[in-house]
């Protein structure tokens, strides 16, 4: 047994989820109608209604015990203080300086890093505003009309998902395009079409060595020299990164560099000049409004009691959910199209952060970490996967997320979108039972025999856990709000688990041995060294490769 899992206050909570196993919510409801009330939180602005979940009032106050006994309170102050909390890379895990709006100083190592920040935050300004108002010009003279961005991971992700967040603030004249994967169809798709002379290529990496985005570069890079030759290069070329040295090696003019530090984790780096296509698209003044936005997240991180603490209690139900009742997965469900890619978004956040094997100390842990994410956007989800989540075997804990309202006065759309957001939460918590199924059909005038037959496909278990996220309107505050609140929720279940969230190393070992393999694709000698299905695979496709040229 791990310290943890030996604990006090876990093994409260295992005995307490016994007492919880039996009751089902529609109870809890009919027995409390405070329960909204009591289970709610908010922060400016923002709403989390934890009410339908299977919790009590004792379930949160040992639940808040365990935070209190993992130390969830001296970490989060240890991560504001610029600590190396990033153990195994021996780094501070400093976005929340990104996007400190107060005058705090942040320091690291005793230094205070804001006026590096500032400094970056003004760089961004300058050019973002240059572009927009066309004086940045491409090397024909024509203003810039595209941006791509060529990035993968933390440096593509809350990029796409950010402007796909905020698109009615974008403007006709300026879009953006993205090129992540190394296949090339993503590559000559994004190019397609575009034209050379008004296009700007942002090289986003913090490392400056991730194979994708350099493969991706270097035949974006040649793509333009073909058409408007090698000059134009420092006109539709800049770089965002941490390696100063790679980038000049790759012919981009330093000054066109837009750098960062290592005390920010890839996956936490949209606040970052990793955002600078957010910059360009909408304007430096709605990044900074995205950058208030989490701010505001922060000070309620950093400052609010335990029990009223957003990222606090949603890490707390994850962990409920997944250690207590053994769930592994957690669905994420925005009810607003322009948030769509946000459970895309979540899955690098989350699982590459706690999706971990063994504890801070090195030892393997006796728990589940980090969930399977998945999700996407309401009313269409409810017409793939939703089946599964009403009737289905598997539990899944829950997060729908509302927005009270819309950018498009097309009121009876919004109208239908909110009904349906509460009525699933509601469905999922209620259910249907089979009494209720047969009475409706009685009611429709159904015979004895049928209604046998049908009334069990009909039923719903219900006490199906959610929470309710609403924001007033998706805005580049909310959307700031928001990431932030999933970063802390993150951070906090990594403590509760004593797990390292901020390296990566399980993506290492694909990496390392692609790079061996690359040579017995392109080579004719006999496939060596693979184990059987490997060199299965290598000759067959090698065979077909060469059939297809
Ligand atoms: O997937 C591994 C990873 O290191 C991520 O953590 C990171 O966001 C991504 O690769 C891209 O890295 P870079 O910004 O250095 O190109």
């Amino acid at each position: 047994m791990s310290a943890l899992t030996d604990s006090p206050a876990w093994q409260a909570l295992l005995a307490h989820h016994r007492e919880i196993e039996p009751l089902h919510m529609r109870d809890l409801f009919a027995q409390d109608t405070m329960r909204f009330e009591k289970f709610s939180v908010r922060s400016s602005g923002l709403l989390l209604d934890y009410s339908k979940n299977r919790i009590t009032e004792k379930t949160m106050e040992l639940l808040s015990t365990l935070a209190r006994q993992c130390g969830v309170i001296e970490a989060r102050d240890h991560m504001f203080a610029g600590d190396h909390i990033n153990s195994t890379e021996d780094r501070a895990v400093f976005h929340v300086a990104l996007r400190n709006r107060s005058e705090r100083p942040m320091k690291v190592d005793g230094r205070d890093v804001m006026p590096d920040v500032r400094a970056v935050l003004n760089q961004m300004r300058r050019f973002t505003e240059a572009v927009r108002r066309g004086e940045w010009q491409g090397i024909t003279g024509r203003p810039i009309k595209t941006v791509v961005n060529i990035g993968i991971g933390g440096s593509d992700l809350g990029v796409i998902m950010a402007l796909q967040s905020l698109r009615s603030y974008q403007r006709d004249d300026l879009s953006p395009r993205f090129i992540s994967n190394v296949d090339s169809s993503h590559l000559v798709e994004t190019l397609r079409n575009l034209d050379p002379e008004t296009t700007l290529f942002i090289v986003a990496s913090k490392t400056f060595t991730t194979q994708e985005t350099m493969l991706n570069a270097t035949s974006a890079r040649s793509w333009l020299v073909k058409r408007l030759g090698s000059e134009a290069v420092r006109k539709h070329f800049v770089a965002v990164s941490t390696n100063e040295e790679k980038v000049a090696d790759f012919g981009i003019d330093p000054d066109y560099m837009f750098p960062f530090w290592d005390w920010v984790g890839g996956r936490y780096s949209t606040w970052s000049a990793i955002g600078l296509a957010i910059a360009l698209v909408i304007g430096m003044d709605k990044f900074e409004e995205m950058l208030e936005g989490a701010h505001a997240m922060d000070e309620h991180f950093r400052t609010a009691p335990l029990e009223n603490n957003m990222p606090i209690i949603m890490a707390l139900l994850g962990v409920w959910y997944a250690n207590f009742f053994g769930w592994s997965t957690h669905a994420v469900l925005p009810y607003d199209q322009y948030l769509t890619r946000f459970p895309q978004y979540l899955q690098q956040l989350d699982m590459e952060s706690n999706g971990k094997r063994v504890d801070l100390q090195g030892r393997p842990v006796d728990y589940s970490t980090g969930p399977i994410l998945f999700g996407h956007a309401g009313t269409n989800a409810q017409h793939s996967f939703f089946q599964l989540l009403h009737q289905g075997q598997q539990d899944c804990s829950m997060d729908f997320i509302g927005v009270a309202n819309n950018h498009h006065p097309l009121r009876e759309h919004q109208t239908i979108l909110l009904s349906n957001f509460l009525a699933q939460t509601k469905a999922l918590m209620l259910g249907k039972t089979e009494e209720e199924v047969r009475a409706e059909l009685h009611a429709k005038g159904m015979g004895e025999a049928e209604i046998d037959k049908i009334a069990p496909h009909k039923t719903f278990p219900g006490n199906k856990p959610t929470n309710s996220i609403v924001l007033p309107l998706v805005t580049p505050f909310t959307v700031g709000q928001l990431l932030a609140l999933y970063e802390h929720k993150v951070f906090v279940q990594g403590i509760l688990w004593n797990i390292n969230s901020f390296d990566q190393w399980g993506v290492e070992l694909g990496k390392e041995l692609a790079c061996g393999i690359v040579p017995k694709l392109m080579g004719d000698e006999e496939i060596m060294n693979e184990d059987a299905s490997t060199a299965g695979l290598l000759r067959y496709m090698k065979r077909l490769k060469k059939e297809f040229i």
